[in-house]
């Protein structure tokens, strides 16, 4: 790698230059023929900027209010397992990344730190970004109590069910190369060792796969607000406020998971539309392919509050370590930033879908009915 790094492509090149093939293979991959995974960060591409001049741009900001609490940036760090494998900072040095560059953090339930040890980092940092807890469904609902109380008595904020992965997805480049390997680096929380991609497919694991009755059954088990994440149609996105969710996060697992599903940016305008049109305080989220400041504007002017970031971080923690992460997420911002001003939006709350021009009308969703 040679020049300097100034973007997420950059970072993408030297974490690939930095890892191990089975590392690489397992951060970066996708489900199948990876066609979700590239059309996510290209459906934000086919989406063109309609800025506005000569607006008054003082006293402007990136701030929100969500769920009782500021957010600097409307920008989270998505939950991502086993960040150890990536370096030996971990999910430790991912959560202060995040907080010093005012984002969010989601730590994965397949952490390989334990949820305490990152908490503990964070938890009393001002000007942090949100701190979330991401869930998988386990069927000994006697553990899955005592995770949450631990979660809650940590300090974080809220829970965060993936919805879309009761079995695992089959992705190829993985099972060529295999699981990577570190030693000592293991689930902190999750009962059992990683899978190789692929394998346990319709056996036990789908047997324990959740129901719409489980997460009512879940959301009684806490006092923490609870977001579904994997929701990508509008009735589901319907069901989960009927039950209670505080917000959804409009996922596609990052093409991981089920290949041929269409772009997160494509699936967004109506969930967000089914969303508002039953409580307008309910959060909806969006990640998948965000690579730019300027993606970022445009999911918040396609319906979300905030987006996750997700494979981009993990580049940076793997060749530069906590500093890395933080460099990736201090980019998305000053480009966000750029982006609002030139734009002609002094604050997130003036990003409108009129700033928006489909470049390609067959890649744009249908009008929203
Ligand atoms: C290596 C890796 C591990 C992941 N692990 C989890 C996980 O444990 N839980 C989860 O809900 N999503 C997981 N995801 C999905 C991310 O949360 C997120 O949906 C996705 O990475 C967003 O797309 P992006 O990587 O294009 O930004 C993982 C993604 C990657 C790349």
């Amino acid at each position: 790698m040679t020049g300097p790094i100034v973007n997420l492509h950059d970072h993408a090149r030297a974490a690939q230059a930095a890892l191990p093939e089975a590392a690489w293979a397992y951060f970066s991959g996708g489900a199948g023929d990876e066609l979700t995974l590239r059309r996510n960060a290209a459906a934000w591409q086919a989406w063109g900027l309609a800025p506005r001049v000569l607006r008054d741009l003082r006293g402007g900001h990136t701030r929100s209010q969500w769920l009782g609490r500021e957010w600097p940036m409307p920008l989270l760090v998505a939950p991502m397992a086993m960040q150890r494998w990536a370096h030996a900072d971990g999910e430790a040095g991912m959560a202060l990344a995040a907080a010093a560059q005012g984002c969010g953090m989601v730590l994965s339930h397949q952490s390989s730190t334990p949820l305490q040890d990152v908490a503990h980092l964070v938890v009393a940092e001002a000007g942090r970004g949100p701190l979330w807890f991401q869930l998988y469904w386990m069927s000994d609902r006697g553990a899955l109590r005592g995770l949450i109380a631990q979660v809650e008595a940590a300090g974080f904020e809220a829970l965060v069910l993936t919805v879309d992965a009761p079995v695992n997805g089959v992705r190829d480049r993985e099972r060529r190369h295999g699981l990577p390997q570190a030693e000592g680096v293991r689930p902190a929380h999750w009962p059992t060792p990683p899978v190789p991609s692929g394998e346990g497919l319709c056996g036990g694991v789908a047997e324990a796969a959740p129901t719409w009755a489980d997460v009512q059954w879940l959301m009684a088990q806490t006092r923490l607000p609870v977001l579904l994440k994997g929701i990508t149609h509008p009735l589901d996105a319907r069901e989960a406020l009927a039950v209670g969710a505080a917000g959804v996060i409009v996922s596609n697992h990052g093409g991981r998971v089920l290949d041929t599903l269409p772009a997160t940016a494509e699936l967004l305008p109506r969930v967000a539309e089914a969303v508002r049109a039953q409580r307008q305080d309910a959060l909806v989220l969006v990640d998948g392919g965000i690579r730019r400041g300027t993606d970022l504007f445009k999911a918040l002017a396609l319906g979300a509050d905030a987006a996750l970031v997700g494979r981009p971080a993990l580049y940076g923690l793997a060749h530069a370590g906590a500093r890395g992460a933080a460099h990736v997420l201090r980019l998305l911002r000053d480009e966000f930033e750029a982006t609002l001003a030139l734009t002609g939006c002094a604050s997130v709350q003036h990003i409108h879908p009129d700033h928006l021009w489909p470049l390609n009308p067959t890649a744009a969703p249908a009008p929203l009915s």
